[in-house]
C-alpha cells in the first residue's frame, strides 16, 4: 500500500517498524526497504523479500550524527574519530561509511561481519521516520536483488508490493543512484562504490583516498569488501549495451536509446523509443533520471536497450559504474 508521508502515516510506519515489520521509505538516493536493525527476525525478512544472499550486508540508517558511536567503534582511535568528524560535513547526505562494528545490532545486518555501513540520509521523510521509530534502520534498496533500484514509490510497489505492507511516498528521488560508499576500516580510506558525492568531494575533507576496482566476478565475491559490488547488478531483463559497443553488423528491430543529452545522434539505429535524460548533459539530471528510464524501457518489450556514455570523471564515474553493471 502506497501512503502519503503525512505525520500520521509516518507515525504508523514507525509503529510498523517497531513491531518488527518492513516499511519501504524514500531517501534522497533511492527508496529503501527498512527494518529495525536491532531485530534479527525483522532483518531476515528483508533478505527474504528481496531474495538477497545473506552474505551481503545492509546499511544502517540513522537520523543523527550523535548516534554513530552507539553502533560503530570510532572514539577509541583518534584518527578515525577525526576522519568521521571531517566527513560529517557531508551529512545528512548520500555518503555511507564502513566502520568497525560496535553494540547491539542484529547479526544479519552486517552478515556476520565485524564492520558496519552507516548512513544519515537527507530526505526529510526518512529522517522523520528514523527519529520517530527511535531505532537504527537497516535498509537496502527496495528492489529484487540485482534488479534496478527504485526511484519512486510505484517502482517499489511493482517489485515488492506483495512482500511489504507499507510504502511511504516521498516523490521522485533527487539523486537517483545509490549512495557513495567509503570504507574507513583500512589503513587508508577506500572508495567502494562511486556516487554523486565524488572522490574529489571526499578528498577535499580528508585528503587522498584509494579506489577499489569494484567489478568483481561471482567467485571473488566471498573475499570482496562490499559484497554487493557484483558485475551484474542494477540490471534490467532486456539486453542492455553501452552505445558504441555493439558489433557493427549487429541488427535488431526493436531498439530503445537512453541518451544523456539531445546532442547524441539517433541515426545509428532505427530507434523505436528515445529517452533524453537531460537537455544540457547535466550529470546530476542524468543520474536522477537514469533508473526510471531503464525501468520504463524494460517494460516496452524491446530487443535491446542502448545507453549513452560519458567521461568517468566526477559524477560521471558513478553514472558509468551503474551503466556498466546494467550492461553486464
Ligand atoms: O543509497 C543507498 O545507499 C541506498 C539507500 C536505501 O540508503 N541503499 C543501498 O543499499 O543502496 P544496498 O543494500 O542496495 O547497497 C548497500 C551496499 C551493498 O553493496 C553492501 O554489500 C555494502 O553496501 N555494504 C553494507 N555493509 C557493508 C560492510 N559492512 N562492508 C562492506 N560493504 C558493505
Ligand atoms: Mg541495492
Amino acid at each position: 500500500m502506497i501512503l502519503n508521508p503525512s505525520w500520521e502515516n509516518i507515525q504508523r510506519a514507525a509503529k510498523t517498524l517497531r513491531e518488527g515489520r518492513l516499511v519501504a521509505f524514500p531517501t534522497e538516493t533511492v527508496y529503501g526497504l527498512g527494518a529495525d536493525a536491532t531485530n534479527e527476525a525483522a532483518v531476515r525478512q528483508i533478505y527474504q523479500a528481496k531474495k538477497r544472499p545473506s552474505s551481503d550486508p545492509l546499511i544502517v540508517h540513522l537520523s543523527d550524527m550523535s548516534q554513530i558511536g552507539n553502533f560503530a567503534e570510532i572514539y577509541s582511535q583518534a584518527r578515525l574519530a577525526d576522519t568521521v568528524e571531517k566527513l560529517s560535513q557531508l551529512w545528512p547526505g548520500p555518503l555511507t561509511v564502513i566502520l568497525p562494528l560496535k553494540g547491539e545490532l542484529a547479526p544479519s545486518v552486517t552478515a556476520g561481519k565485524q564492520t558496519v555501513g552507516i548512513r544519515i540520509p537527507s530526505h526529510p521523510v526518512a529522517l522523520k521516520l528514523i527519529a520517530e521509530t527511535g531505532k537504527p534502520i537497516a535498509a537496502p534498496s527496495a528492489n529484487q536483488f540485482s534488479y534496478v533500484s527504485p526511484t519512486c514509490a510505484e517502482h517499489v510497489e511493482k517489485s515488492l508490493g506483495d512482500e511489504i505492507d507499507m510504502i511511504l511516498d516521498g516523490g521522485k528521488c533527487k539523486v537517483g543512484i545509490e549512495s557513495t560508499i567509503l570504507s574507513l576500516v583500512e589503513e587508508k580510506p577506500v572508495l567502494l562504490r562511486p556516487g554523486i558525492i565524488t572522490r574529489a568531494d571526499i578528498e577535499k575533507y580528508i585528503g587522498p583516498i584509494d579506489v577499489k576496482q569494484s567489478f568483481l566476478s561471482e567467485e571473488q565475491i566471498e573475499e570482496c569488501l562490499a559484497p554487493g559490488m557484483l558485475k551484474k547488478h542494477y540490471s534490467p531483463n532486456t539486453k542492455l549495451v553501452i552505445r558504441g559497443q555493439l558489433p557493427t553488423e549487429y541488427y535488431a528491430e526493436n531498439v530503445g536509446l537512453i541518451r544523456f543529452s539531445p546532442e547524441t545522434e539517433t541515426s545509428d539505429f532505427n530507434y523505436r523509443a528515445v529517452s533524453t535524460l537531460s537537455h544540457t548533459k547535466d550529470l546530476n539530471a542524468v543520474a536522477s533520471n537514469l533508473y526510471d528510464a531503464i525501468r520504463e524501457f524494460d517494460n516496452l518489450n524491446l530487443d535491446l536497450i542502448v545507453v549513452d556514455s560519458c567521461t568517468e570523471q566526477g559524477a560521471g564515474a558513478a553514472i558509468m559504474d551503474r551503466v556498466k553493471r546494467a550492461a553486464h
